[in-house]
């Protein structure tokens, strides 16, 4: 295959793991007979100090011109004092709302090498039968809706000044984020919770609505419906009960952030935007690191595992994602660490050593 792709590396840690990333791409290029063609592109706060815009317009039309989009991540303390709208963050949003990004993937997966990386009790995350450590959710976010691009603005009223942020979903970016999530459980174990506050809120009202309507056409998946918080509660309670979280803009933001960190491999986990279709653009959940930029420390296996999603769900080159998959367990295996997930005993690494393993291990 020929193969596109827009390259966002970003700011902090972005550019050193994407680079690894690359370099991953390549190699699988070589042994499966592939070519990738990258166009590197400015976003975020690399590109508000070159160009002063968070999104250039080029970035935007060469990411719509290509078949998918790698990116590392954005924003540092050296922009926070800008006011909101100039962010770096800015670039991402736009990004996602210029490409119709609406379905975020985020796994949450333990891996067994980092059982001990966990922060729950090793009861809650094992199976009775053989104790096997078992986490293993995925929380789809919708990512173009909500309260992230609803009506905002500020308004006078008699406590003073005041503020406001619509929440706004219409019926279709319901169903379309819920057939995603079906889709989703059909390959997975038959599982959707959907999160709502429909106990309060109208939008989730209709959220729970579709989404129920949406589960007619799938008879063999359970959905099952939980209130926000009691959903962030379970997670900690009972994380083994989830198969396939779908939620709204707002609540996916957090609920992934709470999921992710329960596998202790913030650093490991990759993720999807995806529009209908194949396209999408992949980055590592994990941000942009700051206090280790610059310095060979960061993991790059979110970004490489990133890249594996994307041969996957935009390129249907499965053999290939496995691959990848297969040589970062065996690194792990090998007692290889960097250092936010390094633990006595094992092998300190770098972050191109570990890129440089990782490629080792795929022939
Ligand atoms: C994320 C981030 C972004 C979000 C920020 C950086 C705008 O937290 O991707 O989860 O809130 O969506
Ligand atoms: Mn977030």
């Amino acid at each position: 295959m020929n193969i596109k792709l827009a390259v966002i590396p970003g700011d902090g840690i972005g550019p050193e793991v994407t680079e690894q990333a690359q370099k991953i791409l390549d190699k699988i290029a070589g042994v499966y007979n592939h070519k990738f063609e990258y166009k590197t592109l400015l976003a975020g706060g690399a590109a508000i100090d070159a160009v002063n815009n968070c999104l250039p317009d080029e970035t935007i039309a060469v990411c719509k011109a290509s078949d998918a989009v790698l990116l590392g991540a954005v924003g540092g303390w050296k922009w926070d004092t800008l006011p909101g709208d100039k962010r770096p963050e800015m670039a991402l949003l736009g990004l996602r709302k210029e490409l119709g990004l609406f379905a975020n993937i985020r796994p949450a997966l333990l891996f067994d090498e980092l059982a001990d990386a966990c922060p729950l009790k090793r009861e809650i995350i094992s199976s009775g039968a053989n104790g096997k450590v078992e986490l293993d959710i995925v929380v789809i976010r919708e990512l173009t809706g909500g309260i992230y691009f609803g009506e905002k603005g500020f308004k006078d009223t008699p406590l003073g000044k005041a503020a406001y942020d619509v929440e706004l979903y219409a019926e279709e970016e319901v169903r379309r984020i819920a057939v995603v999530a079906f889709d989703m459980a059909m390959k997975r174990n038959k599982k959707v919770t959907s999160v709502d506050k429909a106990n309060v809120l109208e939008s989730s009202r209709l959220w729970r609505q579709v989404v129920a309507e949406t589960a007619k056409n799938y008879p063999e998946v359970k959905l099952e419906n939980l209130y926000i918080d009691n959903a962030a509660m379970q997670l900690v309670r009972n994380p083994r009960q989830f198969d396939v979280i779908v939620t709204s803009n707002m609540f996916g933001d957090i609920l992934s952030d709470e999921a992710s960190m329960i596998t202790g491999s913030i650093g490991m986990l990759p993720s999807a935007s995806l529009k209908n279709g194949n396209f999408g653009m992949y980055e590592p959940v994990h941000g942009s690191a700051p206090d280790i930029a610059g310095q060979d420390k960061a993991n790059p296996m979110a970004a490489i595992l990133s890249a594996a999603m994307m041969l996957r769900y935009t390129f249907a080159l499965s053999k290939e994602a496995e691959a990848i998959e297969r040589a970062v367990k065996a690194v792990l295996a090998k007692s290889y660490r960097t250092g936010d997930i390094y633990s006595e005993g094992k092998t300190l690494i770098g972050t191109k050593e570990a890129g440089d393993l990782i490629a080792g291990e795929i022939r």
